[in-house]
């Protein structure tokens, strides 16, 4: 099978270093998969270099066997966005954050025909939010905004989106229910590619996972791939790995504890002081 995206040699960075020199990487047709890393490890400016939101250093993606222009967006990419780093103030209804996708696609007509609306309100009840379309979408909860941002994505019938850390705000319960939503869409043949830096609620879920700190350090399935010391590795600490059943958990390693106890530790003493006293 043909990957519908390939990164070859891809460096990139902003000021002197770079993020991360010469990776390479394939996703395939139907694939839904986890980039998994630390903070700061690069995830989000791999994504942006995908989207062609920033210019690479050097390298090519290509994108069903096409070469990308380097900073350039791809229009069958759909994007939802971290949503800590939008501003909520906009004065826009979720249906027009949503309809925004569709104008990206026919970028001549900057106009909601009726058959844009038929298609938003259509997306808002399948991602289940159409109770919240004419609310400014700053007034929404997390969640909330982070379906009518796959709304968004998905209006302009992407053959892949990325999503940069869908689940780092909300709780588990969003969480979960997200998760479901995008396996369903995978299901139906979407090509997903996700972001996160949570390990049990999110990765040990996903069917395919690359560990990235700065590169690409393994891929594969979450079983084959979390190991201790490709663990160690990605997050820069020693960890556990426990299976029970087809289930992972992973948890941090005595060393880790013994170094978060000896760094809280003085705190903790202080304070059960000042209750003391
Ligand atoms: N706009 C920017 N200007 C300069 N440095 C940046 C910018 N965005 C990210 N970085 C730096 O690039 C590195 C990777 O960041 P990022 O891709 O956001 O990591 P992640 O998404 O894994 O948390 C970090 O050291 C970060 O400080
Ligand atoms: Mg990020």
């Amino acid at each position: 099978m043909e990957p519908i995206l390939e990164i070859k040699n891809l460096t990139c960075g902003y000021q002197q270093e770079p993020v991360f020199t010469k990776i390479n990487l394939k996703l395939y047709p139907g694939q839904l998969s986890g980039l998994v890393g630390p903070s700061g490890s690069g995830k989000s400016t791999l994504m942006k270099a995908i989207l062609g939101l920033i210019r690479p250093w050097g390298g090519e993606i290509w994108f069903r066997g096409k070469k990308l222009n380097p900073g350039v967006a791809p229009l069958k990419v759909g994007y939802v966005p971290q949503v800590e780093t939008v501003d909520w103030n906009f004065p826009v209804t979720a249906e027009e954050v949503v309809m925004m996708g569709r104008y990206q696609r026919k970028q001549l007509l900057p106009w909601a025909s009726s058959s844009d609306r038929a298609a938003a309100k259509r997306l808002l009840s399948r991602l289940g939010v159409a109770n919240v379309a004419h609310q400014p979408i700053g007034e929404l909860s997390g969640g909330q905004q982070q379906r009518v941002f796959l709304a968004r994505a998905l209006v302009g019938q992407p053959d892949i989106v990325i999503l940069d850390e869908p689940t780092s705000s909300s709780d588990l319960h969003v969480q979960h229910e997200l998760l479901h939503l995008l396996a369903d869409l995978n299901q139906e043949g979407l090509t997903i590619l996700l972001s996160t830096h949570d390990l049990n609620s999110v990765a040990t879920h996903l069917p395919w996972v690359v560990c990235f700190n700065h590169g690409i350090i393994s891929q594969g399935q979450p079983i084959d791939v979390f190991t201790p010391a490709t663990l160690e590795q990605t997050f820069g600490a020693e960890m556990v790995v426990f299976h029970q059943e087809d289930r992972i958990l992973i948890a941090s390693g005595m060393t880790t504890l013994r170094h978060q106890m000896k760094r809280n530790l003085p705190h903790i003493l202080h304070k059960s002081k000042a209750v003391s006293d």
